[in-house]
């Protein structure tokens, strides 16, 4: 199968929607990373999914929408907070977990009774949604287990030859996935962290949890139980005060003729001096959204990254540790 690449205009779209009401699969930019979108409707579709993907089918996937598609026809009781919630943060990075009506295909869910429900707010995202009107079942648009992808190149750099279209909108500004959120109890409970922190949901719905999941636990959101994130090649992760177990590392590997290359932020970057940098930038925001990036550039070269964590580990590094930890495990 050829893959076309193509810039979201009137002629990508309308190919777009052709592929998904005839049952396929397209790559879409959204503001974190790309994802890989089917008709939430169609059963075989969404299977499709996973057999790309080499997803496990216990890993339930997101429902995107445009912003004024009406949830309440996927969804049942939506409490109040939930309201508050969508008013402060959608469109955006946010992904909302709510009872189902069980009217999309049950393939969806993985056979869980509840729906997780995400409005993009990346222009073309909306474009697309907007355009097929349809529920789209969308995991992120990588080879499971490896590093999800922030550009059209580096989802065709999984994906060649197994679909027909990835539609390009450029770089995902944000960098990791969406903040997912369940509301189905009394409070918000955060399953995974992203972009929309603890402290904002909490600022707005007054109170937020955050689900830890820890090996042998019955996992509410199965995603959590899985390897994720892993580049193709070596990975090992120090604190931000190990800087030094950090470089003497490096200097090893190097000495042994092993391409390593140091991963941190870049105040540790200064510190270090090495050589070898992937340079993830200054603050929470650059450092997320250059996370996986990064990644795929070194894993291109290296035999070997020694990641570094930021010394922040609060706010958004809380999805960036996330994501880094499970990256060198
Ligand atoms: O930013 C994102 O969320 C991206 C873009 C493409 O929108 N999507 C994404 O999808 O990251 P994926 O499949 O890689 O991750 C979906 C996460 C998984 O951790 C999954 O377990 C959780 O959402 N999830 C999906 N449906 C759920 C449900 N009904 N209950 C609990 N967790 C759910
Ligand atoms: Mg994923």
């Amino acid at each position: 199968m050829k893959t076309e690449v193509l810039k979201i205009d009137g002629q990508s779209l309308a190919l777009s929607k052709q592929i998904i009401e005839r049952g396929g699969v397209v790559a879409i930019p959204t503001e974190t990373v790309y994802g890989l979108g089917a008709n939430a409707f169609d059963t075989a579709a969404v299977e499709r999914i996973f057999e790309i993907k080499g997803r496990p089918n216990d890993n339930p996937l997101i429902v995107h929408v445009h912003k004024e598609y009406d949830i309440s026809t996927l969804v049942d009781k939506i409490p109040e907070y939930a309201k508050l919630l969508a008013k402060a943060f959608l469109p955006g990075p946010l992904t909302m977990v709510y009872k189902s009506k069980g009217v999309v295909s049950k393939a969806v869910s993985c056979g869980l009774n509840t729906l997780a429900i995400r409005i993009p707010s990346h222009d073309g995202a909306q474009r697309f949604l907007k355009y097929v009107n349809l529920p789209i079942a969308a995991p992120s648009a990588n080879i499971s287990k490896h590093v999800s992808p922030t550009t059209a190149e580096h989802v065709f750099a999984d994906l060649n030859g197994k679909i027909e279209l990835i539609l390009d909108g450029g770089k995902s500004e944000g960098g990791i996935e969406s903040t997912v959120l369940d509301c189905t109890g009394e409070i918000p409970v955060i399953l995974r962290s992203g972009l929309i922190t603890r402290e904002m949901i909490a600022k707005v719905a007054g109170e937020c949890g955050e689900y830890v999941y820890k090996d042998g636990m019955r996992a509410i959101s199965p995603g959590m139980k899985y390897k994720h994130y892993s580049p193709n090649c070596r990975t090992v992760l120090f604190d931000f005060d190990e800087l030094d177990k950090a470089v003497k590392l490096y200097n090893e590997e190097c000495g042994k003729g092993v391409k390593a290359y140091l991963l941190c932020d870049d105040e540790t970057a200064q510190k270090s001096s090495v050589k070898n940098v992937l340079n993830l930038g200054k603050d929470e925001n650059e450092v997320a959204a250059n996370l996986y990036s990064k990644l795929r550039e070194g894993e291109k070269t290296a035999d070997l990254i020694i990641a570094v964590a930021p010394e922040k580990q609060d706010g958004v590094m809380v999805g960036v540790m996330n994501r880094l930890t499970k990256a060198c495990r």
